[in-house]
């Protein structure tokens, strides 16, 4: 998602001596059996128990401590888990540690890189963060055909070093967003077209199963779980490193359009040919066009206007002549420039603000106009009833170019929904001082919904996990699948590497803890 953008502080804390946990007096808590779930966690329990077990640099800290705010940021703060302890840990191997810690002692656990969560579902833990941002390891092979990345990498710095090289990976749209956390459910991105989704360029995990043991997924090992961790991940393991394979990189060019509504039929009939116009695709160097209907006050105080961004991997001759059909429409504004990767990819926005957000989303094969045409209606309509929520409430679109992506077998992952062409997304920010309109939010979210599947009669509705909101009319067939045999075997290998259900927090295939 692009307009979106993740957050959280630069990387680089200051490691304050006090907490540095091999400062910790040792009590090794393996002496002691807590059979019971303890209700009094804190970060100095779990510094004389866990710290002298865990490397030199690790970080264990409470809300009481000046850098918990930084670390407990999110991108949507109606997604805010109850974080009583963070532990930050130094090395890969910590992680073990940790969750088997958590484990003999009934703590529930959850990890956070960039915060990034849109999933309301997060919101039902309380216990240990296990804080993996700290992790920033990259190493590309000396064949330059991989790159193993720690955990706590994100888009920018492994753009930026990627591009030193003169190389290119999938990774989410928004520089500030994680690598990991997108491609555990899947992960749209730029270069789709040619190479598929983040995860689908992913041939290595290193994970800590719910029970802490470590392992390493690929192909030949635990090829069951590589099913379930692209597309299902965040429900099996948490990942320490991976390793993932990267392109020789190209310039790009970017065209913007900005669009009155009277072209609305106009330009969604037209996205709707585009989709379809090379060998029945997207053409694949298109990456993706990001769209949305929006207020621009530059533009109109009364209507809202459409906002389209075309990305083409190569020159601007070549895209130009692809774009013919959208420069026909006749915008009210357009740009075109020719870019480094880095530079589409947005390279310099290292953080994004978080804010309250409530969003719904949906799939669609193709854009049906008449629905478009009364999502404008309703838009218009809403901000004349609240007008609080105009600065902050939009339609999203976005189509990525499917080739690379759909070129890969359905049945080869748990992604389950390779064959839509279009993500459409609702959003709306609540302004911290207008709590009230959380509810009218919501009821707009849902609407909004409800009219995109209404716009496909005959289809099942589905969404991409990674923008599921958390409502409860989002069912895990949604999410993961209606073909029932993708969520018995999901739910088989859940009984096999989590049968306690410890990862329920994100988008859960069980939401019930077990016994
Ligand atoms: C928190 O993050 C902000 C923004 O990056 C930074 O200015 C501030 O120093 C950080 N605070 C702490 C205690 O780390
Ligand atoms: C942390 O919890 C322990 C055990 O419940 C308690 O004895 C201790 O006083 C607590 N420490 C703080 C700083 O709250
Ligand atoms: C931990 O790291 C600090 C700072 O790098 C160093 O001064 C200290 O000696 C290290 N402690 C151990 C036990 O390695
Ligand atoms: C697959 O994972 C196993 C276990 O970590 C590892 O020994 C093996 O080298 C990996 N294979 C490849 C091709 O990476
Ligand atoms: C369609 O596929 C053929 C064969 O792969 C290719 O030569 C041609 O360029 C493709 N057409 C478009 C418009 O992408
Ligand atoms: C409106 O125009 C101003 C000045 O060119 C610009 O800074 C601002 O970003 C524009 N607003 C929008 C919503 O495009
Ligand atoms: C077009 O985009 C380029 C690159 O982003 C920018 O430098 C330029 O100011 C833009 N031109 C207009 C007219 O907005
Ligand atoms: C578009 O949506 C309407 C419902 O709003 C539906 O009646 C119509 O069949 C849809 N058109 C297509 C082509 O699916
Ligand atoms: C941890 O879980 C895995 C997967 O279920 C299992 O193979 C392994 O034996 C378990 N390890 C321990 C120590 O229980």
């Amino acid at each position: 998602m692009v307009f979106s953008k993740s957050f959280l502080v630069a990387y680089g804390f200051t490691l304050l001596p006090g907490l540095l946990s091999s400062a910790a007096t040792v009590t090794p808590d393996f002496f002691e059996k807590h059979p019971h779930t303890r209700h009094q966690i804190n970060s100095s329990t779990v510094a004389t128990e866990l710290g002298s077990q865990l490397s030199n640099g690790t970080l264990i800290f409470g809300s009481d401590n000046p850098m918990y705010t930084n670390e407990t940021v999110r991108w949507n703060n109606y997604a805010r888990p109850d974080v009583q302890v963070i532990v930050k840990p130094a090395a890969e191997s910590d992680i073990a540690k940790i969750v088997k810690y958590c484990d003999r002692n009934s703590f529930e656990f959850l990890a956070y890189n960039r915060g990034h969560a849109l999933t309301t579902s997060v919101a039902a833990f309380s216990g240990i963060q296990i804080s993996i941002d700290g992790l920033q390891g990259m190493t590309i092979a000396p064949d330059k055909k991989t790159v193993t990345l720690q955990a706590g990498t994100y888009g920018s710095p492994v753009i930026a070093a990627l591009w030193d090289e003169g190389l290119v990976t999938t990774t989410g749209s928004a520089p500030c967003v994680g690598l990991m956390g997108p491609a555990l459910g899947g992960g749209h991105s730029r270069y789709e077209g040619l190479y598929g989704m983040v995860m689908d360029d992913i041939i290595h995990y290193n994970v800590v199963l719910a029970n802490g043991t470590e392992i390493g997924v690929n192909a030949t090992s635990h090829p069951d779980l590589l099913y379930a961790l692209k597309g299902a991940g965040h429900n099996f393991a948490i990942v320490t490193s991976f390793v993932k394979k990267v392109y020789p990189g190209e310039n790009w060019y970017l065209k913007t359009y900005v669009w009155t509504q009277d072209k609305l039929e106009t330009v969604f009939e037209e996205l709707n040919k585009f989709a379809k116009s090379a060998n029945g695709t997207t053409p694949p160097r298109m990456g993706v066009n990001y769209g949305a209907m929006i207020m621009n006050p530059n533009i109109s105080t009364t209507e809202a206007v459409l906002e389209w961004g075309f990305n083409y991997a190569g020159p601007a001759e070549e895209a130009e002549k692809l774009l013919a059909p959208f420069n026909a429409i006749g915008a009210v504004a357009e740009n075109g420039s020719e870019v480094s990767y880095p530079e589409v990819a947005g390279v310099t926005s290292y953080s994004c603000p978080g804010a309250n957000r409530i969003i719904s989303t949906a799939l669609t094969l193709e854009y049906n106009v008449t629905t478009e045409r009364a999502h404008y209606n309703q838009y218009l309509a809403k901000l004349a009833q609240y007008p609080e929520l105009a600065s902050g409430a939009y339609l999203y679109y976005e189509g990525y170019a499917t080739a690379g992506f759909q070129a890969i077998p359905s049945d080869s992952t748990a992604y389950p929904h390779r064959e839509e062409n279009f993500i459409v997304v609702f959003f709306s920010e609540v302004p911290d001082d207008a709590p009230h309109l959380k509810e009218p939010a919501s009821v707009w979210a849902k609407e909004a919904v409800d009219l995109w599947n209404e716009g496909q009669p005959g289809r099942l509705p589905k969404v991409y996990v990674n923008y599921a909101g958390g409502q409860a009319y989002q069912t895990n067939e949604q999410m993961y699948g209606y073909e029932p045999w993708r969520l018995e075997k999901l739910r088989a290998l859940k009984a096999t590497y989590d049968p306690q259900n410890r990862f329920r927090f994100y988008a859960p295939i069980i939401k019930q803890a077990c016994a």
